[in-house]
């Protein structure tokens, strides 16, 4: 579970473009990849948000479709659900943790630290930079994926 603010813009990437790297490694049978997010912003009133425009076109231009993604926010059961909880910045593990609880410490971890680049990813929420955060997020899900074949 790739988690983030709004699930309009980071998570959404990360659960797409890992799922794509996943089904090019022909592994996607592996994982339940998703994503959510841990504020409730764009998921009042009934069905998420799309993805975020500027993020389904940099997902577009690198031939990824974002189509059917809407957000939604985690959700406690999830803890049982998913083995993984992996935040964009430090700010989503505190979200994750209010969510979840304290037994979820074990299963939080941040895309980045599965790159040679550990923090946080550039949030483009407020860089206004999608390519810098599509660089981060590609590095990460290709770290995770590798961590995940050791
Ligand atoms: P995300 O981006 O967490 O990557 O989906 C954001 C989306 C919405 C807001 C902030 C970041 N917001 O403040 O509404």
């Amino acid at each position: 579970m790739f988690v983030c603010l709004g699930n309009i813009c980071r998570s959404p990437m990360a659960e797409i473009i890992f799922r794509d790297m996943a089904e090019r490694a022909c592994r996607s049978n592996e994982f339940i990849i998703a994503s959510s997010a841990t504020s409730d912003e764009n998921v009042i009133g009934g069905s998420g948000a799309p993805v975020y425009p500027p993020a389904r076109k940099i997902l577009a231009q690198h031939g990824l479709s974002s189509e059917g993604k809407r957000a939604v926010q985690l959700k406690s059961a999830d803890l049982k659900k998913y083995d993984m909880f992996i935040c964009m910045d430090r700010s989503n593990m505190r979200g994750v943790v209010r969510i979840l609880g304290p037994g979820c410490a074990g299963k939080v971890s941040l895309l980045m630290d599965y790159t040679g680049r550990p923090g946080d990813v550039s949030d483009p929420w407020y860089t206004g930079d999608f390519e810098t955060a599509y660089r981060d997020i590609y590095e990460g899900c290709s770290g995770l994926l590798e961590y995940l074949t050791k």
